[in-house]
């Protein structure tokens, strides 16, 4: 007898034990797991990037930012997300010339292309915001875009069975706030990496240009010496680089690439830094799947691509603010005075559009990891 209540204690206590140890196992508290960044970034695109030091890329901050990216209750009316006006399928642009917000009111500017932003510094046509962070949350307030206040989002979001859970799992609270709204959407548009386009392929070693696409790429890069005989598109001096994007340390990344005379020239620029020399200049933006992001320039004027070539050939505009490396590129040689034109052949404009057509990245536009999670 006192052998089976001893057997039955040793039991006791052993099942405690296991309890124990069971419950020791399962932490409280889960922390975020770090995103690998360095798999995803090819080695030719460089490591000029900084990922602030107070958010961190996690695979739970990634995941949650993609579901606020395509969440449609950050609009007043539950109507539209970030996703609405930067579709996957267009490279993240609406193809709408304005975008129309929530109210049915257009914006004044054309919706920019989402691509490879981690190697960006200044955000929007005019560059007015700093950091993703920042500018995720400037759509959700605007009055002709989502139209929400912030207060109102964070609500909403607080209400649902699934957001508190994710961002506990992403920012250690389940509390949510407008700033872990923005850090979310911001770690998501970081991974929107472009690099598996022909271009790449080509430089990567794996793929060999047509002939048309060999001519597009040396012109695309081609600052024109009419005396010498070198002739060239010009284009990559502001849309430089395997990025295709200007040089966006500081402002050197925005130009006046003459679509406007002085009368008709809107601020850009100017607006953040008040200085008349900066009137007129907007962000170069990256040329990455140009192809799929029509139509064409801040204020979406130009529906094709070979309207484009044909202003910066035949139909520049001057003004005070026209950036010289405009100015002093031809093909051909003139003297001061003459009309500012780049004299490209037709085969030359075909052959730099071959070049620009290189740059479309289907695996970037078809990869599950960027599409709208609400879908599947
Ligand atoms: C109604 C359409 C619309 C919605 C909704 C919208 N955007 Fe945009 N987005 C635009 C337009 C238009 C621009 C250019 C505006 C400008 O330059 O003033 C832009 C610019 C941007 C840029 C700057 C890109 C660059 O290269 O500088 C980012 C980043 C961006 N949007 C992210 C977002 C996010 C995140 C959301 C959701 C929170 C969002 N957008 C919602 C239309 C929209
Ligand atoms: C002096 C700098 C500069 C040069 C040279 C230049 N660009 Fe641009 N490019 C810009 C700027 C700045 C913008 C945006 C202008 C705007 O919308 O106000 C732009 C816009 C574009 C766009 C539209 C992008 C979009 O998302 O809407 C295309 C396409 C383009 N450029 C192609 C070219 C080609 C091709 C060449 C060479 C023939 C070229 N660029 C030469 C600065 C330049």
């Amino acid at each position: 007898m006192s052998d089976f209540l001893q057997r039955l204690g040793i039991l006791f206590i052993f099942s405690a034990l296991l309890i124990a140890c069971d419950s020791t196992e399962e932490p409280s508290v889960s922390f975020p797991t770090a995103f690998d960044l360095e798999a995803e970034v090819p080695f030719y695109f460089g490591s000029n990037f900084e990922i602030p030091e107070d958010n961190p890329m996690t695979v739970e901050g990634i995941a949650l930012g993609r579901m606020l990216f395509y969440e449609k209750k950050l609009s007043g009316d539950n109507s539209m997300s970030c996703g609405t006006c930067h579709q996957q399928s267009k490279a993240f642009t609406d193809g709408e010339r304005f975008s129309k917000g929530i109210d049915g009111s257009l914006g004044r500017f054309n919706a920019m292309s989402l691509t490879n932003l981690l190697w960006n510094q200044k955000f929007f046509w005019n560059g007015r915001s700093t950091s993703l962070e920042e500018q995720a949350l400037i759509p959700i307030e605007d009055p002709i875009e989502m139209h929400q206040s912030l207060d109102a989002a964070v609500a909403k979001l607080q209400n649902t069975p699934e957001y508190p859970e994710m961002f506990k799992k992403a920012f250690g609270d389940e509390i949510i706030t407008a700033e872990n709204i923005g850090k979310a959407i911001a770690q998501f548009e970081r991974t929107l990496i472009s690099s598996n386009s022909k271009y790449d392929q080509f430089l990567k070693g794996e793929y060999t240009p047509t002939a048309l696409e060999q001519r597009g790429i040396d012109l695309f890069f081609t600052h024109p010496i009419a005396q010498a005989g070198l002739r060239g598109g010009n284009c990559g001096d502001c849309h430089t680089n395997v990025l295709t994007s200007g040089d966006l340390n500081g402002f050197n990344g925005f130009h006046n690439n003459g679509l406007d005379e002085d009368a008709t020239l809107r601020d850009g620029l100017k607006t953040v830094t008040g200085k008349d020399a900066d009137k007129g200049k907007f962000k170069a933006p990256t040329l990455r799947n140009i192809a799929l992001t029509a139509p064409y320039m801040h204020d979406g004027r130009f529906n094709t691509l070979e309207e484009v070539l044909e202003h910066y050939d035949q139909h520049i505009r001057t003004s005070n603010t026209l950036d010289p490396l405009i100015i002093e590129a031809s093909n051909e040689i003139r003297s001061p005075g003459d009309p500012v034109k780049l004299f490209l052949t037709p085969d030359e404009k075909e052959a730099i559009i071959a070049f620009m057509n290189m740059l479309t990245d289907e695996e970037f536009i078809t990869n599950p990891k960027f599409s709208d999670p609400f879908k599947n």
